[in-house]
């Protein structure tokens, strides 16, 4: 049975290490990863199976319009059984938004098509001189 939590400070290590474990380096520094879990309009739902964290969803909103997904995972031995997609409707339900847009990453385009959508081209851009 899956739990549906939100995020309290216990969590910040479990979900880093996690983050950095599928190897989003953004979330080693602890200061970084703090603030991006816990900064105002941030959604973070966690996903708990017992007393254990098994994937979580950041969304950021802005309360009325418009949602963005920055990071959702889902532990591999735990994919394929819903609860990315319940990760993502409670953070959308939570969000007050009207959509959410996203940037999928190789791999996951399947996933967003599993919900009603549209798509778009996606764009990420960089401080001048520090794209990859
Ligand atoms: C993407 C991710 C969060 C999906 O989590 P999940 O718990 O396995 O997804 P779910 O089981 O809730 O699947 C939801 C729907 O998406 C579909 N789906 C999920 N992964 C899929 C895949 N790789 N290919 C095809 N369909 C997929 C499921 O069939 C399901 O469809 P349904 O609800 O109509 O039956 C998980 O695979 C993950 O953590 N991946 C690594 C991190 C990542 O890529 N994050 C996204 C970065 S943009």
């Amino acid at each position: 049975m899956i739990d549906y939590r939100d995020f309290d400070a216990d969590l910040l290590s479990p979900l880093a290490e996690m983050a950095i474990a599928e190897g989003w380096d953004s979330f080693r520094n602890p200061g970084t990863a703090k603030k991006a879990f816990t900064s105002p309009g941030c959604i973070v739902v966690v996903a708990f199976e017992g007393d254990k964290p098994v994937g979580f969803i950041q969304m950021q909103t802005d309360l009325g319009i418009h949602a963005h997904i920055s990071n959702i995972l889902v532990l591999a031995a735990c994919r394929g059984r819903g609860i990315g997609r319940r990760l993502v409707e409670f953070a959308f339900d939570r969000s007050g938004a009207k959509y959410v847009d996203l940037v999928s990453t190789e791999g996951s385009d399947d996933f967003y098509r599993a919900f009603e959508h549209q798509e778009f081209p996606g764009f990420r851009i960089y401080p001048r001189g520090k794209g990859q």
